[in-house]
């Protein structure tokens, strides 16, 4: 357990002083390093201008308003309105309620392996056994297909609200589909008249290299949903749909979706910084290279097979008895990664999107290092 007391760009330091190169971000959340100045001076300003008000319509806050228009200048047309909320479990609340309220229906399509937060109507679309069994009863009326796996798309039906799917896969330990598998998946739900929500909770806000993971696919969604990242290390997750679609919370009752400090001004004003800096600092173009070194730099006879798309990585060695003595010599040696909530025999790897040729070429060496050193 490491005691962390500051965060600076691609590193933390522990109590004792000690520095580690951080390869996972806290788990995808500081795409662009920690503590950002640009994010940091946001917070500053708008902590000097004020903190909550009141989020039910009668104030308008230019930190949500700014955001909301720098978002959604970033999307298809068609997902021109933004719902911001406090984390990505919340979100994926909005999303199914709004799903429900516009379709009329009330059933969800999910996937296997797939993670969509802690809350019961993320959880039940989420599939892990594990953590639901404690837990039971679910929300009624959810179906799990294969990932990837168009033949299983005969499951998304007339009575689906909502095929709520990760565009790429994390804790499954990342999972990609093909560009047809994404073209099906459209053309299935347009069949039925069913939402295609995208969870890009994990995989947005450049992750992978594009600003939203499901520009690798020709595929636009009915709503998104995005956190983590987004907030460059303030909690903050938004649903975006259409302007018509959104409408439907705003009746019968007028407040359909409500959360007290949903779109917080601090955390929109950092949201806004950490959108702006990824495109003045054009992070983006960068991403394909760091992966492409990381991928020649991590070759060893105990790598099983490398995932990845962007900086979103997955090593897979032959099990989590080999893998958790690996994750622990690097630490030791001042590397921090990690393994996946639904795949623990792969390696997580997401760092910074920050992270520089050098830092990559010495964490590789460490990893590699940790490899042959660890006790398994
Ligand atoms: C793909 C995905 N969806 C949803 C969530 C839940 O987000 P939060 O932890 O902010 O509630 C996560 C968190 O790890 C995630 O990775």
């Amino acid at each position: 357990m490491l005691e962390i007391v500051s965060a600076d760009g691609v590193f933390m330091e522990d109590i004792d002083g000690k520095k580690y190169l951080d390869l996972i971000s806290g788990i995808g959340v500081s795409n662009i390093g920690h503590r950002h100045p640009a994010v940091v001076n946001a917070i500053k300003n708008q902590v000097d201008q004020h903190l909550h008000v009141m989020v039910y319509g009668e104030f308008v806050q230019s930190p949500q308003v700014k955001l909301a228009k720098a978002i959604t200048d970033t999307l298809p047309k068609k997902l021109n309105a933004v719902y911001l909320l406090n984390s990505g479990s919340e979100a994926i609340e909005g999303a199914m309620k709004l799903a429900k309220r516009y379709t009329g229906k009330s059933e969800f399509v999910a996937c296997k392996n797939s993670y969509h937060g802690s809350s019961h109507g993320a959880l039940s679309l989420s599939d892990n056994e594990n953590f639901k069994q404690n837990y039971r009863p679910m929300l009624p009326g959810v179906s799990h297909v294969r990932f990837g796996c168009s033949d299983d798309l005969g499951l998304i039906t007339e009575e689906t609200a909502a095929f709520v799917v990760e565009t790429v896969q994390g804790e499954a330990g990342v999972k990609v589909g093909s560009k047809s598998y994404w073209q099906k998946v459209r053309q299935r739900c347009d069949q039925t008249g069913t939402m295609l929500i995208l969870d890009e909770i994990q995989c947005g806000f450049g992750r992978t290299g594009n600003l939203w993971a499901f520009e690798h696919y020709d595929l636009v969604p009915d709503i998104l949903v995005s956190a983590k990242g987004m907030g460059g290390g303030m909690p903050i997750g938004c649903f975006i749909a259409n302007q018509d679609v959104m409408t439907v919370l705003t009746n019968n009752p007028v407040l359909g979706h409500i959360s007290t400090f949903g779109g917080h001004p601090v955390s929109a004003a950092a949201s806004l910084a950490t959108l702006e800096t990824i495109q003045e600092e054009k992070l983006l173009e960068s991403v394909e290279e760091k992966q492409a070194l990381f991928k020649k730099l991590l070759k060893h006879p105990k790598i099983k097979e490398v995932r990845s798309i962007g900086l979103m990585m997955a090593i897979e060695f032959e099990s989590y008895n080999v893998l958790k003595p690996i994750i622990d010599k690097a630490i030791e040696l001042g590397v921090v990664t990690d393994w996946f909530l639904f795949n623990d025999y792969s390696m997580r790897i997401a760092p910074p999107l920050i992270i520089s040729q050098e830092e990559i070429k010495d964490a590789c060496q460490i990893i590699l290092q940790a490899i042959d050193e660890a006790s398994n």
